[in-house]
C-alpha cells in the first residue's frame, strides 16, 4: 500500500524522480505506521535531509503517509525543516500544495479524509513494468485492536468496479501481465451490488491480463462467490494471502480478529478443497499483551496444522490510540521473551517453507518473468502462480512472457528451475 501510494505521489508531482536528494526540487519521505520501528525510521529518513534544505531553503521538505497523519502539524513544530504535512488519503491535494508553498511561502498540513476524487490520481507505472498494483479500496472498517490502519487512513471506501477495470485495462495496454488489487481487507470490498467475487469475475475478462492476485484477505469476508471465482477464473493464481494473526482464541479474541482458531482452521480447509494447488501466507503477531506461554504454543501447533507457504511475523507493538495500547502494563509481555517467541516461531516456519519449496522439485510449472535475475546476467527471475520466487537460465527477453519451468531445487526463499522449451 506504502509503495502504492509512493508511485501515486510521484503521478500527483507530475515531476522526474532523481536518485540524488541534491539534485532535487521537492524531497517527500512516505511513511508507514503500523509499527513503532516504521515509524521511528520515517523521523531518521527526515533527518538526513536537515542539511540539504540548510544549504538549499529553496527546497521544498515534506512528509507523507500514516506517520504525517498520525501526528500532523506537531511535525511542523518538531521539524523546522520540514515545509508540508500530507495524510495518505491527500494525495490529490499535492500540486495544490506545492504551488501554495511556492507562492505563499508558508508551510502546509492536509490530513483530511474527506477528499473527494480519491482514486483520481493512478500511480506511477515504470516503463516495461510486468506488474502493478490496482488499488480498489482505502482505507480499513475493521478494528483489530492492535491496528492503527483505521485511525490514519481512515474507514473503508470502495472504488467504482468501473473505474478499477478501466485503469487496469490500461495497464495491459502498457504491457503489464499480471495486476494485484489491493485494499486492507481487499474481499470485503462491494460496490453498486457487485462483491468481490463479481470484481474478480470482470477482471478475468479482460483481453491479455494474464495473472490475477489480490492482498490483503480478511478471513471473515471469504464469500462462496469469492471462492468460486477462484475455482472458475482461470487467470487468478491460486494465493492467498489470510493474516491469522495468532493460534490462541484467547488472544484473538483480545485481538478482536471476530473468529476462531477452529473457524480459521475449517475455512483454509474448505478453501484448499475448493481452489486446487492453493498456497497459504499469513501474518503473525507475537508478544500480544496477556499472550502466555500456552497461548504462543497454541501459535506453534497451528503453523503445523496449516503449513503456510510462508509467514509475516511481528512483535507486537503498541500504537497510539489503539485499544490494545491501553492495557495495562503487567500483562504486557517482556520484549525478551516476545523476542525468543518470534525467534522460535521464524526458525520452525522457514523448515515449513523450505519443505513446502523442495516439494515443487520435480514439477512443472508457469512462471511470469519479471526480468533478469540479480544472481546474473544469464538468469531470469518471476514468480509460480503459487508466488513462489524462481529463477532460472535463460534470455532476459522472456520478459512478459508466462514460460514452463521444471522445478529443480527448492531454497529458503525462493526456488530453481529450468526452462521446459
Ligand atoms: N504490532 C505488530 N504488528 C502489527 N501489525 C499490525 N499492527 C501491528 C502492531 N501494532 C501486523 C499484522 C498485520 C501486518 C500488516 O502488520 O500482522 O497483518
Amino acid at each position: 500500500m506504502n509503495e502504492y501510494d509512493s508511485d501515486r505521489i510521484r503521478t500527483a508531482l507530475g515531476a522526474e524522480a532523481t536518485d540524488d536528494p541534491k539534485r532535487a526540487d521537492v524531497i517527500i519521505v512516505n511513511t508507514c505506521a503500523i509499527r513503532d520501528k516504521a515509524d521511528q525510521k520515517a523521523f531518521s529518513s527526515l533527518g538526513k535531509f536537515k542539511s540539504i534544505k540548510a544549504g538549499n531553503p529553496e527546497v521544498i521538505v515534506g512528509i507523507a503517509g500514516c506517520v504525517a497523519q498520525l501526528y500532523g502539524d506537531s511535525l511542523l513544530k518538531k521539524m523546522p525543516h520540514l515545509d508540508f504535512v500530507l495524510g495518505p488519503r491527500a494525495i490529490p491535494k499535492l500540486p495544490e500544495i506545492i504551488s501554495r508553498i511556492n507562492l505563499d511561502k508558508i508551510r502546509a498540513v492536509e490530513t483530511s479524509h474527506d477528499i473527494e476524487e480519491l482514486f483520481n490520481v493512478e500511480p506511477y507505472h515504470r516503463a516495461g513494468g510486468v506488474t502493478a498494483f490496482v488499488s480498489v479500496q482505502q482505507g480499513c472498517n475493521k478494528r483489530c485492536s492492535y491496528c492503527i490502519v483505521p485511525y490514519v487512513r481512515g474507514n473503508e471506501v470502495n472504488r467504482p468496479l468501473e473505474d478499477i477495470i478501466s485503469e487496469t485495462r490500461s495497464l495491459v495496454n502498457k504491457g503489464v501481465r499480471e495486476i494485484t488489487f489491493i485494499g486492507q481487507t481487499v474481499n470485503s470490498w462491494k460496490r453498486s451490488g457487485y462483491k468481490f467475487g463479481d470484481l474478480l469475475r470482470a477482471a478475468g475478462e479482460i483481453q491479455n491480463l494474464g495473472r490475477i492476485r489480490f492482498t490483503t484477505s480478511y478471513p471473515r469476508d471469504i464469500t462462496k462467490r469469492m471462492i468460486d471465482a477462484m475455482k472458475e477464473v482461470p487467470q487468478i493464481c491460486p494465493h492467498i494471502h489470510l493474516p491469522v494473526q495468532s493460534g490462541s482464541n484467547n488472544v484473538l479474541s483480545k485481538m478482536q480478529r471476530t473468529y476462531t482458531r477452529e473457524w480459521y482452521i475449517d475455512t483454509v480447509k474448505r478453501l484448499r478443497d475448493e481452489v486446487r494447488d492453493l498456497a497459504i501466507s499469513t501474518d503473525i503477531i507475537v508478544g500480544f499483551p496477556g499472550e502466555t506461554d500456552k497461548d504462543f504454543e497454541e501459535t506453534m501447533t497451528l503453523l503445523e496444522e496449516i503449513r503456510f507457504e510462508s509467514v509475516f511475523s511481528f512483535i507486537y507493538s503498541p500504537r497510539p490510540g489503539t485499544p490494545a495500547a491501553q492495557i495495562e502494563g503487567h500483562t504486557c509481555v517482556e520484549k525478551k521473551d516476545a523476542s525468543a517467541r518470534l525467534a522460535r516461531l521464524q526458525e520452525r516456519q522457514s523448515n515449513i517453507t523450505f519443505e513446502s519449496n523442495t516439494n515443487r522439485v520435480g514439477m512443472i510449472e508457469e512462471v511470469l518473468v519479471e526480468g533478469p535475475s540479480r544472481k546474473g546476467t544469464s538468469f531470469v527471475t518471476g514468480r509460480t502462480a503459487q508466488n513462489r520466487i524462481t529463477n532460472f537460465r535463460g534470455p532476459r527477453a522472456l520478459t512478459g512472457n508466462v514460460v514452463t519451468v521444471k522445478i529443480t531445487e527448492g531454497l529458503q526463499n525462493s526456488i530453481r528451475g529450468e526452462l521446459v522449451v
